[in-house]
């Protein structure tokens, strides 16, 4: 009999007006690239830092008046907002217009603290602690809970959806913070499923396979990466008890949705798709193949910020590519902070912007 043939695109026009929720340390970066390359190819409006600032008022809580240009009863004109932000639901909403689609990406906690202990080793609580394994054996001596970066620490996760990250919550209010979280998202993504989760996000906002390929940004060289024990991954679990909490039920409706919305198997279909165009892209863009460490770029103009103690990874483009694939590739490499700028200059020709961060200048 005949067969079914899934087209690459959901039915529907595509969504055009989207919050992203920017959780720290969790492919969050790769999604980014992927709304500002959306936005820019169509034409759209960014809800962009005042200022060309790289955060839209993080850690402070969310405000409207973060925004360039925002003034009240202004929603209409802004579709994608995706900077780094405290999420206050009502400030946002001053923002977006009411059909706006809202989502976010999640990441195993014991994954994403080791990633951030490595990553803001300058911070407060990490500065004084030889590695993770001593500051979870005594957290007492290193964590002040007052201290103003002390997210960075414990619950990082809870504090960019806006909790406090020091709470106690009892099972009660823990309930209460899962269903806050669900009525305000449409979709929670998880980074340890990243390719199942692009098949989920295309789905849902009715975009195309090209506008959910990427290649993974703001990602660290393997070696400034460290194997974690198993009494370690129990001592993160109980340390960032909300955020395991936010996690594991989070895995859970995410592989609930795969099944109701289109089973296991078209999924798993459709990821083999995305995985075959995203090598095909490699090959056709990337010199060599994949990633190179910092020294290795010849482009500065597409070298991403260094920080902490990590080296984070960039690509070189292929020379001589035709116009067409020389800009979907070079969109698809530049590294969030120069994309950044490039799109504030893009909505406002006539401000000024803040000076680049010395970092970006010099590559170490
Ligand atoms: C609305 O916001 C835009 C920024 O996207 C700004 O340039 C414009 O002046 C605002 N319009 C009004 C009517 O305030
Ligand atoms: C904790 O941080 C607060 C705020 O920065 C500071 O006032 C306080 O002295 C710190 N406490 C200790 C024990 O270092
Ligand atoms: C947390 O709250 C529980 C009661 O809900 C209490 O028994 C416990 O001592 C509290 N823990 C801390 C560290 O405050
Ligand atoms: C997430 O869900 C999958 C599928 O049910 C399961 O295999 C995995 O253990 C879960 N992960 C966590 C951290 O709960």
């Amino acid at each position: 009999g005949p067969t079914l043939i899934y087209t690459s695109q959901a039915p529907g026009p595509p969504k055009t007006h989207v919050v992203f929720l920017k959780v720290h340390k969790s492919a969050s970066s790769t999604v980014m690239n992927i709304l500002f390359r959306f936005g820019e190819t169509h034409n759209l409006n960014f809800a962009l830092p005042v200022n060309g600032a790289s955060q839209l008022g993080y850690p402070y809580y969310f405000l409207a008046e973060s925004v360039e240009g925002f003034t009240t009863g202004n929603t209409s004109e802004f579709n994608i907002m995706c900077h780094h932000m405290r999420f206050q639901q009502v400030q946002v909403q001053r923002v977006m217009p009411s059909s706006t689609f809202y989502f976010s990406i999640l990441r195993n906690p014991i994954h994403l603290m080791e990633s951030s202990f490595t990553y803001y080793k300058g911070s407060s609580p990490f500065s004084h602690a030889q590695s993770l394994e001593e500051f979870l054996s005594q957290p007492a001596r290193f964590y002040n809970a007052s201290a103003p970066d002390s997210h960075y620490a414990k619950n990082l996760m809870a504090f960019d959806f806006g909790f406090n990250h020091n709470g106690n919550f009892s099972a009660k209010h823990m309930q209460l913070m899962l269903r806050y979280i669900e009525e305000a998202f449409d979709l929670l993504l998880l980074s340890e499923y990243f390719d199942e989760s692009m098949v989920l996000l295309k789905e849902a906002l009715c975009w195309d396979l090209d506008s959910i390929v990427s290649f993974p940004l703001n990602s660290r060289e393997r070696s400034t990466r460290s194997p974690l024990s198993e009494s370690t991954a129990e001592k993160i679990k109980s340390w960032n008890r909300l955020d395991w909490a936010i996690y594991r039920h989070f895995n859970r409706t995410f592989w609930q949705r795969i099944d109701w919305s289109m089973g296991q198997e078209r999924m798993q279909q459709e990821v083999r798709v995305l995985r075959e165009r995203r090598e095909q892209l490699a090959k056709t863009c990337l010199q060599g193949g994949g990633s190179v460490g910092p020294h290795k770029l010849r482009d500065k103009s597409l070298a991403p910020l260094q920080y902490g103690k990590a080296t984070i990874q960039g690509y070189n483009l292929k020379p001589g590519l035709d116009e067409v694939m020389g800009q979907l590739c070079r969109r698809m490499v530049t590294p969030e902070l120069q994309y950044s700028r490039f799109l504030y200059r893009r909505q406002f020709p006539e401000k000024p912007l803040k000076s680049m961060p010395a970092e970006l200048v010099q590559v170490h």
